[in-house]
């Protein structure tokens, strides 16, 4: 043998366990990228189940803007009685300074109609004190009817006596629910 054969048996000897040590370096390379494939797998299986979560989440966004529309054309129509009751309280209180009973009386029927779904309103201050508010409503029903029932009997001065205290109804019930 030859100087040449000697050192290819110590290259042997020397990079055997280098070789094998390549070897195992590689198969944790080889590791790590099986984990990096697993792991790519988990984040596709993810963002499918997230897509699935999307669709929930869009389906619940769906279901809130359609609640959005409702609860916006509830409010509307709480708006909208409300304007509608002040416009005929201005005339039921118009037509009895100009002594037109009769007036007076189609007004306020108009404005037990307007107030007859305040049952329903959906409130923002106060809301916990439901109760209270339906007792205010209640309470200022019953005087427009008072005052509806006097306008029918052409009792001028009853409706001059009731007309205050509506007005009072109305400020007491904005006072704590407006
Ligand atoms: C039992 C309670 C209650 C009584 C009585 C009441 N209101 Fe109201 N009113 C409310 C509440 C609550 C609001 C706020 C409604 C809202 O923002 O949804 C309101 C709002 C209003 C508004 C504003 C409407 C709008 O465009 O947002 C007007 C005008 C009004 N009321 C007039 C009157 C008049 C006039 C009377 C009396 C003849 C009266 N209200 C009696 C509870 C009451």
């Amino acid at each position: 043998m030859k100087n040449g054969g000697w050192l290819f048996v110590l290259a042997l000897l020397a990079g055997g366990p280098l070789f094998a040590y390549g070897c195992s370096r590689g198969d944790e390379h080889a590791e790590d990228h099986m984990g990096k494939g697993d792991m790519e797998g988990q984040q596709e299986m993810m963002d499918g189940e997230h897509a699935g979560e999307m669709g929930e989440h869009d389906k619940m966004m769906g279901e809130h803007g359609e609640a959005m529309d409702e609860h916006g054309a509830a409010m509307e129509k709480q708006h909208e009685s409300m304007r509608d009751l002040q416009e005929e309280w201005l005339k039921a209180k118009a037509a009895m300074s100009g002594g037109d009973t009769a007036g007076a009386a189609a007004a306020a029927s108009e404005m037990e109609k307007s107030a007859a779904i305040q049952d329903e309103f959906m409130l923002h201050r106060n809301a916990g004190n439901k109760e209270e508010f339906q007792r205010q409503a209640m309470e200022f029903r019953r005087m427009v009817m008072g005052f509806r029932t006097y306008a029918e009997k052409g009792d001028v001065k009853s409706l001059r006596e009731v007309a205050p205290r509506i007005d009072e109804a109305c400020n007491s019930c904005h006072g704590t629910f407006r």
